[in-house]
C-alpha cells in the first residue's frame, strides 16, 4: 500500500470497551471467575486493546482467500525483522543469524535443553516472569537466583549477588530486558556489567527482549545485549507483546555463532510447530505498520501508569517503583497493614497475580494494559479494602 501523504492519522480510541468475555480468552475467560462475581481480569499479560487496523487488514485477506495450509517463512519478514532490530536496537545482524520459532518460552526452553545438564544448570534474577525459572525444571538442570534490589527510584541487578551465583558455575544466564514484573529498562552500563561477567565466568546468555518497545519514556533506549557479544549469545525478539497479538505467536531467535545457532536447533527439532500464515502476515503488517499505533498506546500506558501509582503512593501499606517499560505493575504490600492483599483484591473483583509466581514474597502484578474507566474500577475497589 503507498502511503497517501494527505492522508489524516487515525486517531486509536484506547478507551473503547469491548467485551472480551466467551472468546476462549485466557485472560477473560478464566474458568476459576465466580458467575456471580464480576471480576476484572489483570492476570495475563496481553492488553485489552484492538490491534492495529493493518493488522485487521492483513487478516481479513486471509480470510477472503480462504486457504490455510503450512507456510514458509518468507525473506520480505527476515528483512523487516533485521531492518527493525539495526534500526531502533541499535545492532546489526546478518540474516543467517535469525532461527524464527513460534514463540519466546519455547525457545528459552529448547535454549536451556540445549545449553544445560544435570549439574550445570540457570541463573536468572528474580522475581522474574514464571517461566524463567519453571524452566529448570522443565529440563532438569539446576536453577541459581540473584535478588533484584531496589536502587533509587527502580529495580536493578545485585550484581555482586549475580557474580556469587556465577561461582556456582552456570551455563545459562537468562536475561529479561525490560524487567517483567517491575518494568526496568537496563542501561548500557548495567548491561556491560552483565556481559563482563558472563564472560569472565563462561555462561552463555539468553536474552529474551520481547518488551523491549513497550518503553514509557521515550527518551529511554533498549540496550540490546547482542551488541557486545563477547561469547555465543541467544537473542529472542517478538513484536507479539507490543502490538497484542500474542494469541498468534511468532518470534525470532538472532544467534550470530553457527554452532550455537546449529545445537539450538537440533534441541528444538520436532517441539515446534511451523508459524502459520496469519502469524507471518500478521508480523509483515506490524513491521510495516505498526509505529503509529505503538506510538499512541504508549502515552496512554504511561497515563494508566500514573494513575496507578498516584493510587499507591497515596495507600498505606502499599509501595511501588515507577516503571520504566511494560504494563506490569510490581506492588508491594504491608501484609501487618492490609493482609493477603491478593486474596481481598480478588474478594473485592480484582484478580491480580501473587508475587509467589514470580519468586516474590507479599507483592502483586497488576497489569494495567486496559481502558483507563477499567483501570478506575479497579482502583475503587482496592481502595475499598485499604481503608483509603
Ligand atoms: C518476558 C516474557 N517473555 C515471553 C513471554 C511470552 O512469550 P511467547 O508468547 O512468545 O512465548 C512473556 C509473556 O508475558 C513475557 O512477559
Amino acid at each position: 500500500m503507498s502511503l497517501d501523504r494527505n492522508m489524516p492519522i487515525k486517531q486509536y480510541n484506547f478507551d473503547q470497551i469491548i467485551d472480551r468475555r466467551q472468546t476462549h480468552s485466557f485472560k477473560w475467560d478464566n474458568v476459576a471467575y465466580p458467575a456471580h462475581l464480576d471480576i476484572l481480569p489483570m492476570p495475563v499479560a496481553d492488553m485489552d486493546f484492538p490491534v492495529a487496523d493493518e493488522i485487521l487488514e492483513a487478516l481479513d485477506r486471509i480470510t477472503a482467500h480462504g486457504i490455510l495450509g503450512y507456510s514458509i517463512v518468507p525473506e520480505s519478514l527476515k528483512i523487516a525483522a533485521q531492518h527493525k532490530i539495526e534500526l531502533d536496537y541499535a545492532w546489526t545482524t546478518s540474516l543467517d543469524s535469525q532461527v524464527w520459532i513460534p514463540g519466546i518460552v519455547p525457545g528459552i526452553t529448547a535454549a536451556c535443553a540445549a545449553l544445560t545438564n544435570e549439574k550445570e544448570g540457570i541463573i536468572t534474577a528474580v522475581p522474574v516472569y514464571h517461566p524463567f525459572h519453571l524452566v529448570a525444571g522443565w529440563v532438569n538442570c539446576p536453577l541459581i537466583t540473584f535478588e533484584m534490589v531496589k536502587e533509587g527510584d527502580r529495580w536493578t541487578y545485585d550484581f555482586e549477588d549475580f557474580e556469587r551465583g556465577l561461582q556456582k558455575g552456570p551455563k545459562v544466564f537468562l536475561l529479561c530486558n525490560p524487567h517483567n514484573p517491575g518494568g526496568t529498562v537496563f542501561n548500557e552500563t548495567e548491561i556491560l556489567r552483565m556481559v563482563e561477567l558472563c564472560a569472565k565466568y563462561n555462561v552463555t546468555i539468553v536474552s529474551d527482549e520481547i518488551h523491549a518497545d513497550l518503553r514509557l519514556y521515550p527518551q529511554s533506549e533498549h540496550i540490546s545485549i547482542g551488541r557486545f557479544e563477547k561469547q555465543p549469545i541467544i537473542s529472542f525478539f517478538a513484536t507479539s507483546k507490543a502490538f497484542n497479538t500474542a494469541g498468534l505467536g511468532g518470534a525470532v531467535a538472532v544467534i550470530p555463532d553457527a554452532a550455537l545457532r546449529d545445537k539450538f536447533t537440533k534441541a528444538s527439532a520436532g517441539f515446534f510447530s511451523m508459524l502459520s500464515r496469519h502469524s507471518i502476515e500478521v508480523m509483515l503488517a506490524t513491521y510495516a505498520h505498526g509505529k503509529e499505533w505503538l506510538a499512541q498506546l504508549l502515552p496512554y500506558l504511561r497515563a494508566n501508569h500514573d494513575l496507578l501509582l498516584d493510587f499507591v503512593r497515596s495507600t498505606p501499606g502499599l509501595a511501588m517503583q515507577p516503571l520504566e517499560g511494560t504494563y506490569l505493575a510490581w506492588i508491594e504490600y504491608d501484609e501487618a497493614v492490609l493482609g493477603d492483599f491478593q486474596k481481598k483484591s480478588w474478594e473485592a473483583g480484582v484478580h491480580v497475580l501473587r508475587g509467589e509466581q514470580f519468586k516474590g514474597r507479599n507483592f502483586i502484578r497488576l497489569n494495567f494494559a486496559c481502558p483507563r474507566a477499567v483501570l478506575e474500577k479497579a482502583i475503587e475497589r482496592m481502595k475499598s479494602i485499604t481503608n483509603g
